[in-house]
């Protein structure tokens, strides 16, 4: 008989992504997909656990699933990070009453962990992580959308002291670049034509003797891909021949995240992120130079363990100076067994995180509504990635190549078009655009 499944994705794009690989190798051992969680007989979760308030969730969505669905049985499955985060922790719980999970290496085993747990009603598991899968040989079932996420790279190997990730996700590997051609070009003929490389440090990948910039300028030959994006990158592994080819290919998009983290140089060091405040803020300048008009989004954390306030102000003077187009700002949260968590007590006070992030948001609203009027006027071209709903306008909503969003007037547009349009109207957070 056919099971039917449905899945919930949270954390980062490569989750996304693996949830597509999940659905993917569950179809072809005849499982159906649901997008209705009510009518499944399997939900899974494919959860993070980079800081405490993602667990949370996680928790609460599992208690509600299973008392909803009394008396009907449905089994639950946890996957991804929290999995090899928790390993069987998450099992041993009796409150919590999860029937299997999986960590991210562990996708192609999950049809047995149904079948085990279906069949004897003991609980299974799978959470060794490899030095080797990379799911190369899976065709991830995607949505329809405007962009198609393709990880050329899984795990990391940076262990900064914050982070959970290399303890979720295993060391780093890099797939073949004959692969992830051949699913670019894939991607292509199934009407794609913006593509984003994924990987948790994306720039470290190297495969033989072929590196990131030479993978790029691979995807970039690929006849049909208009768009190239790529995501997470680490400051350390920009060469300058990667911003030089970013330069010259029109279809990679003048688009960079680049972690900051923290402002101050001993604190960067104490977190394992490898530069000094001076060296990134040199790698920015160095970036602004060879590509013109480049937009840069962040990360910070505030409340390292240690970071006294006069050392937060390291940070607000880079952000300040560097005016990133967009910046993830996050409380310091501890995580089990990193460095930090072991080393280190989270001695800055809940109101004195808040604090700091209160200011730095009151530092980048008038940023980011500044550059918004710097763009009244403009033409910009759009790939048109939805319909906005919210307002149930029958407004679309397209992404210019710095990934900045524009709102349009209704029209005869489909996901996937590219339009020109002039910039009309800004506020705080939003472009308005027309059609030219
Ligand atoms: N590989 C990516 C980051 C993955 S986690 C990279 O290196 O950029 C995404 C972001 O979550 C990080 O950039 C960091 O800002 C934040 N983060 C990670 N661990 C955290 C923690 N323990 N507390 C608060 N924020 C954290
Ligand atoms: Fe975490 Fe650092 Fe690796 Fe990013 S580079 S995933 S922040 S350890
Ligand atoms: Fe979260 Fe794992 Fe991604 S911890 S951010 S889902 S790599």
């Amino acid at each position: 008989m056919t099971k039917t499944v449905y899945i919930e994705t949270y954390g980062c794009q490569m989750n996304q992504y693996d949830s597509e690989l999940v659905k993917s190798i569950l179809i072809k051992e005849n499982y159906e997909i649901v997008t209705d969680e009510t009518l499944a007989d399997v939900v899974m979760l494919n959860t993070c656990t980079v800081r405490d308030n993602a667990d949370r969730k996680v928790m609460n969505r599992v208690h509600e699933i299973k008392n909803r669905r009394k008396p009907d049985p449905v089994l639950v499955g946890v996957l991804g990070c929290m999995a090899t985060n928790f390993k069987t922790k998450l099992l041993e719980n009796p409150s919590l009453r999860i029937d299997f999970i999986a960590g991210p290496d562990s996708y192609k085993e999950l049809p047995r962990l149904i079948d085990e747990v279906s069949t004897t009603g003991d609980k299974s598991f799978d959470v060794t992580l490899s030095e080797f899968e990379t799911y190369s040989d899976v065709d991830p079932s995607r949505e329809d959308g405007a962009n198609a996420w393709i990880a050329i790279m899984r795990g990391c190997n940076n262990f900064c002291t914050f982070c959970v990730v290399p303890y979720t996700r295993g060391r780093e590997r890099s797939r073949t670049p004959e692969s992830v051609i051949q699913e670019v070009k894939r991607l292509v003929a199934a009407g794609f034509s913006q593509v984003t490389l994924l990987g948790q440090n994306v720039n470290s990948y190297r495969h033989e003797t072929t590196d990131f910039t030479e993978l790029m300028a691979m995807v970039s030959d690929v006849p049909g891909v208009r768009r190239i994006r790529f995501t997470s990158p680490h400051p350390k592994d920009f060469p300058k021949k990667l911003l030089n080819l970013m330069a010259e290919r029109p279809n990679i998009c003048n688009q960079i995240h680049l972690p900051l983290q923290a402002g101050n140089t001993r604190v960067l060091d104490a977190m394992n992120r490898t530069y000094a405040k001076e060296e990134f803020l040199a790698l920015v300048d160095d970036i602004r130079a060879t590509i013109p008009g480049v937009a840069l989004s962040t990360d910070i954390i505030v409340g390292f363990p240690t970071e006294t306030a006069e050392e937060f102000e390291d940070t607000m003077d880079v952000v300040r100076r560097v005016r990133f187009d967009a910046a993830y700002m996050f409380k310091y949260s501890e995580r089990p067994n990193t460095l930090a968590a072991r080393r280190l007590k989270d001695d800055i006070p809940e109101d004195e995180k808040t604090r700091r992030i209160v200011q730095l948001v009151d530092t980048q609203r008038p940023i980011y509504f500044e550059k918004n009027k710097e763009l009244l006027g403009t033409i910009q071209e759009i790939l048109i990635d939805s319909e906005s709903t919210k307002k149930n306008t029958g407004e679309f909503q397209g992404r210019t190549d710095c990934n900045r969003v524009v709102i349009i007037p209704p029209g005869d547009y489909r996901q996937g078009d590219y339009i020109s349009v002039k910039i009309t109207d800004v506020t705080v957070s939003v472009l308005k655009g027309m059609p030219v």
